[in-house]
């Protein structure tokens, strides 16, 4: 697989863009993320010291991870997302940069959450070796990712209807279990390191398709390859009755999610 670390890359440089898009009314539109955060919030010990806050949006968990802190940290790709961070919370360090470059120096946090954002990273693997090389011994990292199988019943049916995906390649669970094998393997050369991990399956309820690519677009994830081509009004109308098969008997559409939650902690020497 050819990875591209650059923050600059042309792709980058376009998740940037479209996440910078939806900062001022995120909020609005993150009930995925909101469930998730809950979740990984709850993996992280009452008192936290210093907190590392990976693509952490506009901020929407800086006060419940700030609250229980010593020093809070927010860091994301996106500019967009960070001036939105810093207009509600000028108080916190907000920096820019890439995750799969991280500008920090070795075990200099306690504790690193990332709700979300790692689906984007090219080199998981990768990633997840230089977050644990930045905690402390004792630190945790927790994170929460999507998995292959997410986005039923619109990915297939939009991939029905276009011939191709209209989302990113989420990774299936059998190669996240094999990743994390593999840093906490490299990272034993140097540290021990103990895991957890567990999947949820997490449905999210619309009253219509427009509803449910309306919160995609909120949240900033619509963004596409270069060069695929937008959905015509009668691919758009056909993926929408194929919908109408996939309607709850609580007149729900549900849009599906796979999500996989883990914490890595560091050993003490
Ligand atoms: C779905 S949002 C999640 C935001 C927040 N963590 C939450 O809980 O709602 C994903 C975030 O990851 C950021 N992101 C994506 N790729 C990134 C990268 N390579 N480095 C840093 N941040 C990245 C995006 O800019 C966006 O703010």
């Amino acid at each position: 697989m050819h990875v591209n670390n650059d923050a600059s890359a042309p792709h980058k440089v376009r998740i940037a863009q479209s996440f910078g898009k939806a900062a001022r009314c995120y909020a609005r539109h993150n009930r995925l993320q909101q469930q998730c955060a809950e979740t990984l919030l709850h993996r992280l010990p009452n008192r936290l010291g210093v907190v590392l806050d990976a693509g952490c949006g506009p901020g929407v968990n800086a006060q419940a991870l700030s609250a229980r802190a010593a020093c809070y940290y927010g860091f994301d790709l996106s500019a967009g997302m960070l001036a939105q961070a810093k207009e509600h919370f000028p108080q916190h360090t907000w920096l820019q940069g890439d995750l799969e470059q991280l500008p920090f120096a070795a075990e200099c946090f306690d504790q690193i959450y990332v709700n979300l954002a790692l689906q984007w990273a090219d080199n998981l693997a990768g990633v997840l070796h230089q977050l644990i090389q930045c905690l402390k011994p004792g630190g945790t990292l927790v994170f929460s990712t999507v998995l292959e199988g997410s986005m039923a019943p619109l990915g297939p049916l939009f991939r029905r209807v276009t011939g191709h995906s209209h989302h990113n390649q989420f990774l299936p669970k059998p190669e996240l279990l094999m990743c994390l094998q593999q840093v906490t393997a490299q990272a034993r050369a140097v540290d021990a390191c103990t895991t957890k991990f567990h999947t949820e399956h997490i449905g999210i309820p619309y009253v219509s398709m427009r509803d449910m690519l309306y919160d995609l677009k909120g949240i900033g994830a619509n963004y596409q390859p270069a060069g695929r081509a937008r959905l015509t009004r009668e691919q758009l109308r056909q993926v929408e009755d194929g919908l109408e098969c996939y309607r709850e008997t609580d007149g729900m559409l549900y849009l599906n999610w796979h999500i996989g939650f883990v914490s890595i902690t560091k050993s003490v020497a």
